[in-house]
C-alpha cells in the first residue's frame, strides 16, 4: 500500500498520542514496512482510515496493535556493559551499604522501564545473583515494563531463541541461569522468580508502582520529543529513593535536564543519582 505525505502526517499524529514516538516525513518507509500488513488485516484502504478506525471507540485492541508494530523492541542482555559494571562495583555496593543502617537492610526494588522482551531485566537480576552470595533469603524484585504486548509476553515466558541468547550473554552466565527448551533457552525458576512484568505506557501516571532503588530507563526517550523526555525523566526520577540511581542509555546524557541529574562516573558508564541524600547538619 502506497503512503502518502498525509498519510504520515495522520500516522504520526497518532503514533505520538498513543506512545510519545515522533514519527517524521522521512519515516515513510516505516509507516509502509510495519503498517501495511495491519491496514489490510484491518479492511483499510490507507493509513489514514487505520488511524480512523484506531480512534473509534472501543478499539484500543487495534491502536495496541499499531503500537506494537510501530515500536522498535531492539535489545540484547547486558547492553552496552558498563552499566551493569557500575550497578556491580559501584551502584549496588553503596547501595547495600547505605540499607545496612535501615530496617529494610536486605530489601531491593529495581525497575527496567521499557524492558521490550526482558533481556535488561534479566541482566539485572544476574548482577544481583552474582555479587549476593546469598540472594535467595534478600527480598528482591525486579519489575520489567513495557508498552509492547507482545515483548511483555516473551519476558515473561523468559524464553530466547538461540541467536537471542548468544546476543551478549557469556557461555558462563547462560549455563549457570538458563536451561535448554527445544531449540532455544529458558531463564531457571531460580532467576525467574526475582522478576515480575507487566504492561505499562511510560506517558501514563506511574500508579502503584512504589519507590525503587535503582531504575534502568535505556534506549527508548531517544524516540521521543523534547518535552516528553523532560517530563518522563523527571516524573522517572520521582519514583527513585533518596539515595537511588538512574541508568539511562549510552547516548542518553541528561545534562541538560539540569542540576537534579549531575552525572556520575564508573570507568566508562554514566549514570545519576537524582535525589542525592542531603549531609547532615554541621552543628
Ligand atoms: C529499543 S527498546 C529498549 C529496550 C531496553 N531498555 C534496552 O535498552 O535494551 C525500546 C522499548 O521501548 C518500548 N516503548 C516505546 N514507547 C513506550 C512507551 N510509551 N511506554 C513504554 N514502553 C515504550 C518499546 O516497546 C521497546 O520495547
Amino acid at each position: 500500500m502506497q503512503v502518502t505525505h498525509d498519510d504520515i502526517m495522520f500516522v504520526a499524529t497518532l503514533v505520538n498520542e498513543l506512545c510519545g514516538v515522533m514519527l517524521d516525513e522521512s519515516k515513510g518507509y516505516l509507516v509502509e514496512s510495519r503498517l501495511s500488513g495491519l491496514a489490510r488485516e484491518a479492511g483499510c484502504a490507507s493509513y489514514r482510515d487505520l488511524c480512523h478506525k484506531a480512534r473509534a471507540p472501543g478499539n484500543a485492541p487495534l491502536q495496541h496493535k499499531i503500537i506494537d508494530a510501530i515500536t522498535t523492541q531492539e535489545t540484547l542482555f547486558f547492553r552496552d556493559d558498563s552499566p551493569f559494571e557500575a550497578l556491580q562495583h559501584k551502584a549496588l555496593p553503596e547501595l547495600i551499604d547505605a540499607k545496612a543502617k535501615t530496617a529494610f537492610s536486605r530489601r531491593i526494588r529495581v525497575w527496567s522501564a521499557a524492558a521490550s522482551t526482558g533481556q535488561e531485566a534479566y541482566s539485572i537480576a544476574m548482577t544481583l545473583c552474582e555479587l549476593i552470595p546469598d540472594v535467595r533469603t534478600w527480598d528482591i524484585n525486579i519489575l520489567g515494563t513495557d508498552i509492547c504486548n507482545a515483548a511483555v509476553a516473551q519476558a515473561s515466558l523468559g524464553r530466547y531463541a538461540g541467536h537471542e541468547i548468544q546476543r551478549g550473554l557469556s557461555p558462563h552466565l547462560r549455563s549457570k541461569y538458563f536451561v535448554p527448551d527445544g531449540n532455544g533457552w529458558r531463564v531457571r525458576d531460580e532467576l525467574r522468580a526475582l522478576v515480575s512484568f507487566q504492561r505499562r505506557n511510560l506517558l501514563e501516571p506511574f500508579t502503584g508502582l512504589g519507590s525503587f532503588d535503582i531504575i534502568f530507563c535505556r534506549n527508548v526517550a531517544i524516540y521521543f520529543g523534547a518535552a516528553t523526555r523532560r517530563d518522563l525523566f523527571h516524573r522517572i526520577a520521582d519514583r527513585l529513593a533518596p539515595g537511588g540511581f538512574l541508568f539511562v542509555g549510552s547516548s542518553e546524557s541528561l545534562s541538560d535536564l539540569g542540576p537534579r541529574f549531575a552525572p556520575l562516573h564508573h570507568c566508562r558508564a554514566v549514570y545519576y543519582q537524582p535525589n542525592k541524600r542531603q549531609a547532615p547538619a554541621l552543628v
